[in-house]
């Protein structure tokens, strides 16, 4: 029985799916057939996202109704704006204040929607939610930058939108075309954490809510989305010590220190979202400050000539270049897992459908090595 024990259910196949492929070893992404390269340079994330949810590309008629539908539903109630304003005050982490916003969402769906469990009914709530985070998070920044926030513009798609409620002005062509890729590339994984939370959740037959509200708790993780943030703050503190970036990670490696953005379940080799993300991060920083490009790509050059972690199939996951990206888009670097979050609702709305469509309760068990028929005391002979 010792062998049959899969710790962190590594490599168990657990369910078919139609939306995303990996082959770790070749570090080939594909949607729904779809090269993710094909999709990031020739789709838009509203384009990904009727793949993901619809099952095809959409023409341009479907997409021109899908858009204007996400658009419609970008407005967030002003009770849950309030809750978002107060988490801001009291210096919520924005990670928490989205799971927190993401399940009060719940409590405003239209008349009629909230007792609606159908499959159909489920994909307009899910699209509702994939419409409102970015509201929430553009409003959650700007009341904790001391500013109001602004009402969304249905004439701008998602990412420009984003963009545009986050910073107060409209965003650059080539900002928002990098964070539309950002976007598209982050979309879905096949069944990482957050994703497989999301389906257990789903497995219950419970609602869309309970289901992405648990996968944005299980992509808050370090090891999983939380690492992005991990990898800008080691940039900061290498850029602020006396090392220079090969030194620092040379010394940091030999004290054991694991460097965040390296290393996948699946992947053996690069990244190919990482591959994606260098090309865009070098482009930024052509046009701006490229001292963040520049370390990042110097701590992988060690970790992977130097030290040779490839060999071990240890290389760049989507994190090692999505810091560098998000800060030169001038993104703060507590906002880069709730944007991972953003474009992951897709992914994970996409999976608590088709899963539900044929459904399994999910039920793993555990091998109990506790004692055996211990005998009962009572309280005052204890
Ligand atoms: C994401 O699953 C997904 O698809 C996730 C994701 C998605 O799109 O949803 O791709 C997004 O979460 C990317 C991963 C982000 N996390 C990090 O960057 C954190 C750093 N990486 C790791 O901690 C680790 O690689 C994991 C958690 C991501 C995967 O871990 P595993 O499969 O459990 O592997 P492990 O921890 O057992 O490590 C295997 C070996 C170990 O060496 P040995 O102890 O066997 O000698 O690889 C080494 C580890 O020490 N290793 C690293 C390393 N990560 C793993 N060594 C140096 N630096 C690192 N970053």
């Amino acid at each position: 029985m010792a062998d049959d024990l899969k710790k962190g259910l590594e490599g168990v196949l657990v369910a078919e799916s139609d939306l995303s492929s990996i082959d770790g070893d070749a570090g080939r992404l594909i949607y729904r057939g779809y090269p993710i390269e094909a999709l990031a340079a020739g789709a838009s994330f509203e384009e990904v996202l009727y793949l993901l949810w619809y099952g095809h590309l959409p023409d341009e008629g479907e997409l021109a109704a899908f858009t204007e539908a996400m658009a419609a539903e970008r407005s967030v109630d002003p009770a849950i704006l309030e809750t978002v304003r107060s988490l801001a005050d009291a210096g919520e982490e924005p990670m928490a204040a989205l799971r927190t916003a993401t399940s009060m969402l719940s409590a405003t769906e239209p008349e009629g929607e909230a007792d609606a469990e159908d499959l159909e009914a489920s994909l307009r709530k899910g699209r509702r939610i994939t419409a409102k985070i970015p509201t929430v998070l553009a409003a959650f920044e700007r009341y904790r930058q001391g500013e109001e926030p602004l009402d969304p513009d249905p004439a701008l798609g998602l990412a420009e939108n984003f963009l545009y409620l986050f910073t107060g002005e409209q965003p650059d062509p080539v900002a928002a075309e990098t964070f539309d890729q950002a976007l598209i590339l982050h979309a879905d994984h096949g069944l990482n954490a957050s994703t497989f939370t999301s389906m257990v959740i789903a497995s219950t037959m419970a609602d869309v809510y309970s289901a992405i509200t648990g996968g944005i708790g299980a992509l808050s993780g370090p090891l999983h989305g939380g690492a992005n943030q991990d990898v800008m703050e080691v940039l900061i503190e290498i850029d602020e010590s006396d090392l220079e970036p090969r030194n620092w990670v040379e010394q940091a490696t030999e004290e054991g220190r694991r460097i965040p953005g390296f290393g996948h379940r699946v992947y053996n080799v690069k990244d190919p979202r990482a591959k994606i993300l260098r090309e865009r991060s070098a482009e930024l920083a052509e046009e701006g400050d490229s001292k963040w490009y520049d370390i990042t790509t110097t701590l992988e050059a060690y970790l992977t000539d130097e030290k040779g972690l490839p060999e071990k199939g240890i290389a760049p996951n989507v994190d090692f270049y999505s810091g560098s990206v998000y800060y030169q888009l001038g993104i703060p670097i507590d906002m880069y897992t709730p944007i991972f979050a953003m474009s992951r609702s897709g992914g994970w709305i996409a999976h608590v459908l088709e899963y539900q469509r044929d459904n399994r309760l999910i039920r793993p068990r555990a091998r109990y090595t506790g004692p055996e028929e211990q005998a009962f005391v009572p309280l005052q002979e204890r």
